[in-house]
């Protein structure tokens, strides 16, 4: 059951009525909180999450912005942490051919607006969760604690193509009423649900140069042109041990987008929350950006990357 207004704290209902609010796409109300703009639902979560979230040393979490590769990153850090419990060659039952990635890792904020007294602390250890949640708003014990958190990253132009598909699935009127030109000019200004993205990638990256021991930051492209090599380098910064070649390759064979997207669970598949898990695959390229967006649209994105990115020593 979703939470009602009556379930949320006098204090939570306080701090929301007091924060800017501003019409967005695909939502009639949106919320900015430390920077960023969030649906009503979300902000709910990440408030919750700030209260009562403790972080454990031995912790991992995953950090994305939305349709940056969330489920595939879900996919292979839940195989690799699990290679001994469910081993890929022995197997025809491995969880992640009949479990949606998404239900095997939780993510925090959406957890805890559904379940705002629900304990992670029963979850095995290590244990794996993910989140969109920006640096900046943390809960404190993620960042004091020694936990890991493994960031991936997006070429922004693909990530916004990757959003309008997927917004365009979950609530076609909505979309139709708002042209592509206004969603890129939103999502350039990051006055876009989850936006802006450009301070988010900042802050991961930022953090991951100042404690790389911390943070690690991947990139979609590159686990894309060298899924095994960057597995390795996850695995080491997560401290698995040795792992064979053999496995990596397998691996990163059962959590390609090929092999995922043509499961029978992912094809067919509902969340609890009635969200079909086909909307998590689509096309899974790098550069696919360009069936979508005009010339002029793809330049309005790339002259905001140049102004974001310029001397941060990041390069898309
Ligand atoms: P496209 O819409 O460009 O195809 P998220 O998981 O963060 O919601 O991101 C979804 C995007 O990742 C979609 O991009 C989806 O197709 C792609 N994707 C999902 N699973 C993938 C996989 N195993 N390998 C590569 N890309 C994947």
């Amino acid at each position: 059951a979703y939470l009602g207004d009556e379930d949320l704290t006098q204090e939570t209902r306080d701090l929301i009525s007091s924060l800017p609010k501003e019409k967005g796409w695909l939502v009639s109300e949106m919320y900015q909180y430390q920077g960023r703009w969030h649906t009503q639902a979300l902000l709910q979560g990440i408030l919750i999450c700030q209260k009562r979230f403790e972080a454990k040393d031995s912790d991992i979490i995953l950090v994305t912005n939305p349709k940056s590769g969330t489920t595939w990153l879900k996919a292979l850090v839940f195989a690799l942490l699990n290679r001994h419990k469910f081993p890929i060659s022995s197997s025809g039952n491995h969880p992640l051919l009949v479990t949606n990635p998404h239900l095997l890792v939780p993510f925090l904020e959406g957890v805890y607006y559904e379940s705002p007294d629900f304990d992670f602390s029963g979850l095995p250890s290590p244990r794996l969760m993910n989140t969109h949640i920006s640096h900046l708003s943390l809960p404190e014990s993620i960042k004091s604690s020694s936990c890991k958190i493994v960031y991936c990253c997006r070429n922004p132009k693909d990530m916004f193509v990757s959003l309008w598909h997927f917004g365009k699935k979950l609530a076609p009127e909505e979309t139709a009423a708002y042209p592509i030109e206004k969603a890129v000019e939103t999502f350039c200004e990051g006055k876009f649900i989850g936006g802006p993205f450009w301070d988010h990638i900042l802050e991961y990256w930022y953090a991951s140069r100042e404690n790389p021991n911390k943070v690690l930051f991947v990139t979609y492209e590159d686990l894309k042109k060298q899924t095994e090599a960057e597995m390795k380098r996850i695995a080491e910064f997560l401290g698995c041990g040795f792992i064979e070649e053999e496995e990596v390759r397998e691996i990163a064979k059962l959590c390609s987008f090929e092999s995922l997207s043509d499961l029978e669970v992912n094809r067919q598949g509902k969340l609890p929350n009635g969200m079909e898990t086909k909307t998590f695959f689509r096309k899974g390229e790098i550069g696919g950006w360009s069936d979508t967006l005009s010339e002029s649209l793809a330049a309005e994105i790339d002259r905001t990357i140049e102004e974001k990115f310029h001397g941060s020593g990041l390069i898309f």
